[in-house]
């Protein structure tokens, strides 16, 4: 158990660039693979599909593809932003803003979408494009709320077994964003009902480890005891 616990603990996001030289051994990804794979999912839909890129020219060309950004995105995610460690220390949620482009966090700055492009993409040595099938749902399941549930669950297997392996690991959800999702099925051959879900970055950090503050709410801030609103478990 306690084992399970640092595993989760230590689990993280890996944004800098990775080393293209150094490539995800088979039998590394096969693990990763296989911790997905015991995943659960409502009704055990499975309702997942994985495409496994690590060809360099089809790298290449997911990481050109032109990435429009919306003004919801930019608007909303300033709000979630903290300019100083120490804000971020404070609220316990959100990210700092020095993970955006300068344009994305100065308010009243036309955002520009260049800034944000797939680029980084191009020093990955393999990126997992998660796709899934909204017709294999689970029963009555509006808005295919328990599907995508099931989604999360396997994608934080995968995070867990790769994290586990020492192998870095970076979610780059602008795949699924509606142009981008088109131009990506388009490459990889994505037969027209499945649906993109995010990607994922595979491999060992260029520079080594740099670790940004990881902030969480404490346990007395989201549990209730008994009734809502009796914080804590004490
Ligand atoms: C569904 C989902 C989508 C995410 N999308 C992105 C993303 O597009 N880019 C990114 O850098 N991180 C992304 N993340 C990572 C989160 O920002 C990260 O998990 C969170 O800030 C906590 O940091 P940690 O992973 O280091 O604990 C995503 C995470 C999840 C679960």
């Amino acid at each position: 158990m306690s084992d399970t616990l640092k595993i989760i603990k230590e689990r993280h996001s890996v944004r800098m660039p990775f080393d293209p030289s150094r490539p995800i051994a088979k039998q590394d990804l096969r693990q990763i693979l296989e911790a997905g794979r015991w995943a659960p999912t409502a009704h055990n839909m499975q309702n997942f599909e994985i495409v496994v890129v690590d060809d360099k020219m089809a790298l290449q060309e997911l990481g050109n593809i032109k990435r429009t950004v919306s003004e919801t995105f930019i608007r909303e995610n300033y709000q979630q932003l903290s300019f100083s460690e120490e804000e971020l220390l404070r609220k316990k949620v959100g990210l700092l803003g020095t993970n955006f482009p300068p344009s994305w966090r100065t308010p009243g700055v036309k955002p520009i979408v260049e800034e944000g492009s797939m680029r980084p993409l191009l020093t990955c040595p393999t990126l997992l494009v998660v796709l899934y099938d909204p017709g294999r749902r689970a029963p009555a399941s509006e808005g295919n709320f328990l599907g995508i549930i099931s989604l999360g669950c396997m994608i934080e297997n995968l995070w867990l077994a790769a994290n586990s392996l020492g192998i870095d690991f970076h979610i780059v959800s602008s795949l699924a964003d509606g142009p981008v999702e088109k131009e990506v099925k388009r490459n990889l051959a994505v037969p027209e009902h499945l649906r993109v879900v995010l990607s994922i970055r595979l491999g060992y950090a260029a520079a080594g480890p740099a670790r940004h503050p990881r902030v969480r709410r404490d346990i007395e801030d989201f549990s209730h005891h008994n009734r809502f609103g009796n914080k804590g478990i004490d």
